[in-house]
């Protein structure tokens, strides 16, 4: 197609739709940019920055910035793993992250990519914040010990439910994800099918009665690495 727009990511041609980011074009080549907050089918957000990719010289979020003609994108640069490394540390000593007894490891994402990125403990100090959980509601239950703050509830209860159930609510440390009701989950129409509980990456919104459903060792990131699929091809 002659509208096709051609740029390079890490020195690789790669030819991309007008209407893509550099994140959804390097997706489609097979070309893994890490990324959190960002998940097909929302509006980016761009908020988590572990997508930087430098651009032209310049820093930008992959998720967020299109294409365009010529670009010249780094994406696998050791400065840029180095970035993306630290990202991960700080969400990991700014919350409560205790995997070893979180229903959903092996399934999130921010484990997945400590385990890619090759991290065992952060070197920065934890922080143990004092943050709510809220097991009111009958079917689903939002522990803010685990949330790292990336919209995907706040954008699929928004654009994919149509409920505006959550919604984020202060700034810097006191950010948080609050709820569209007085006081507790099981005062909103939150229901358990919603996209908002689908989209969380780590285990702050978790179904209930489901725990354990399937067996430790035989979740989506205990063989393959987080990224794997796109790399092989299969996710686009
Ligand atoms: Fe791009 Fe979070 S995935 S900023």
């Amino acid at each position: 197609m002659s509208d096709m727009i051609q740029i390079t990511i890490d020195g690789r041609e790669i030819e991309a739709q007008p209407s893509q980011t550099i994140l959804e074009a390097a997706q489609n080549k097979g070309v893994y940019i890490p990324r959190l907050c960002y998940m097909k089918g929302l509006i980016p957000h761009g908020s988590c920055r572990i997508c930087t990719v430098m651009v032209n010289g310049r820093p930008q979020s992959a998720c967020t910035t299109p294409v365009a003609p010529g670009q010249v994108v780094e994406n696998n640069t050791d400065k840029l793993m180095a970035l993306r490394k630290n990202i991960i540390e700080m969400l990991f000593v700014e919350g409560n992250h205790y995997c070893m007894y979180c229903e959903k490891s092996g399934n999130c994402e921010l484990q997945a990519l400590a385990y890619r990125f090759g991290i065992a403990a952060p070197k920065y100090p934890y922080l143990f914040p004092q943050r709510d959980v809220d097991a009111s509601h009958r079917d689903v239950l939002i522990d803010r010990n685990r949330c790292i703050l990336c919209g995907r509830c706040v954008r699929s209860s928004r654009d994919v439910d149509g409920k505006h159930v959550f919604e984020f609510v202060g700034r810097g440390p006191e950010k948080r994800v609050a709820i569209n009701a007085e006081a507790k989950l099981s005062d909103t129409n939150l229901e358990v099918r919603d996209a908002a509980v689908e989209a969380c990456p780590v285990g702050a919104i978790l179904k209930k009665r489901v725990g354990y459903a399937v067996p430790v060792g035989q979740r989506m990131y205990d063989h393959e690495p987080i990224g794997s699929d796109v790399e092989a091809g299969a996710a686009k």
